[in-house]
């Protein structure tokens, strides 16, 4: 597939606003949606449209198969062993309530987790809320200059209280691949679990839970090119096996009465009431899209790309990037910057009235802001679509904003 052909899947692209080209760098909020994923929403909501798991007849059987159909290609995917270690959720952020509320139930006063300092207030916030009903202790695991975890800092953070570690595969603010088979070495010597928010990571790297060995995967699917409303928390069988329902309602349950209820096997257990009926299967098509997209030199081409941006974001006059490794390869395509004198938000808003779409502000991450001394930054995230003219032309009106701005 060549990048013509790519783009010619994601009718956004070609776009326009106020009469401009609309060149979109705002994918780590959301990516934008190809027309096979359209198509299965348009396909399940106007031909399969019927409840999950319930009748018997020709629809409903027809929906139920293409949704556990689409349990196992995800599992697939990320190299999950068993379909059932696939729960579908809204998106990360419903991912890491749902284990936050499942399995903090076992957690007693002074329990400990750690979060590290470049996390999205979705791997903060469920756990705060956690400490407070539960009277435990969060200690954070701290970044370098380059945005890189304090990984040497780990071993002395770890107690034997520490029940879990929640980390991002990347972060949405430093675009930093943080190295999570380590962390999970770390982790599981001292008898910690590991979250990993792959909420960034599953478009970018490559992924295979049973490789980074972590024991816990949250992640998205609007930002993987599927229906909105969408989401996975993976586990490891026998830790689902281990929790308690989340919510409660039809079909997680086995059998109810006003004496005793109990409940389904995983998945089911944790996935109360109608599901995304429509959403969830597109899925499908966008991991479909990921592999053809990982199988043609449009990978080349997107780090040829990235590393024209590091380069030039990280030499450009007056301006700081956020998170630039030692090591290019742990970086996607995601530049996060403050330009010297100018504010992050005027820069947004005047690159949008050249068609220019980037995220401004503290991108759910307050925490992380205050530790790096900024009130928020401009972020501009590349997806394998954009061209190396939108990055220059990105590059460019930069150039010219903040000369009106200075
Ligand atoms: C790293 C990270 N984690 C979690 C989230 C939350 O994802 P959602 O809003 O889809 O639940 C985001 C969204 O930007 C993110 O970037």
């Amino acid at each position: 597939m060549n990048i013509d052909e790519l783009r010619s899947l994601f009718p956004q692209t070609a776009g326009k606003v106020y009469g401009k080209p609309l060149v979109y760098l705002d994918n780590a909020a959301t990516s934008l949606r190809p027309l096979p994923v359209v198509r299965k929403w348009e396909e399940m909501s106007l031909k399969y449209n019927s409840n999950l798991h319930r009748a018997v007849h020709f629809t409903a059987v027809a929906a139920t198969e293409e949704y556990e159909s689409t349990r196992e290609a995800v599992a697939s995917f990320i190299g999950a062993e068993f379909p059932e270690e696939i729960v579908f959720t809204s998106g990360t952020t419903q991912s890491v309530n749902l284990l936050a509320a499942t399995l903090g139930k076992s957690f007693s006063e002074g329990d400990e987790i750690i979060i590290s300092a470049a996390e999205h207030h979705s791997n903060i916030v469920p756990w705060q809320l956690l400490k407070d009903s539960n009277k435990l202790i969060i200690k954070v695991l701290p970044i370098n200059e380059q945005g890189e975890l304090r990984l040497d800092l780990l071993p002395s953070l770890l107690s034997d209280r520490t029940k879990i570690c929640c980390v991002s595969q990347v972060s949405n603010v430093l675009g930093v691949v943080n190295p999570v088979r380590k962390i999970a070495d770390t982790c599981h010597a001292n008898g910690t679990l590991l979250l990993v928010d792959g909420a960034q990571g599953i478009p970018h790297v490559e992924t295979d839970v049973r490789r980074m060995d972590c024991d816990f995967y949250a992640f998205s699917g609007h930002k993987m090119y599927a229906a909105p409303g969408t989401g996975v928390l993976y586990g490891k069988k026998h830790l689902l096996e281990n929790l308690p329902p989340y919510m409660g309602g039809g079909e997680m349950i086995e059998s109810v009465s006003w004496d005793k209820t109990t409940f389904a096997p995983i998945p089911r257990r944790f996935e109360a009431g109608t599901q995304n009926i429509s959403g969830v299967p597109t899925l499908k098509p966008a991991i479909e899209l990921i592999k053809q997209m990982r199988d043609s030199d449009l990978v080349a081409r997107t780090s040829e790309l990235k590393d024209w941006m590091l380069e030039t974001m990280a030499s450009e006059p007056g301006v700081t990037l956020y998170g630039n490794p030692h090591d290019a390869e742990n970086k996607i395509s995601l530049f996060s910057i403050a330009v010297d004198g100018v504010h992050h938000e005027d820069l947004a808003l005047i690159l949008d009235k050249m068609g220019i779409a980037t995220r401004s502000g503290q991108m759910c991450a307050e925490p992380l802001m205050d530790s790096l001394g900024v009130t928020g930054l401009l972020r501009a995230s590349f997806a394998p679509y954009n061209t190396m003219d939108e990055a220059r032309y990105f590059v460019e009106s930069l150039r010219k904003a903040v000369k009106m701005l200075r």
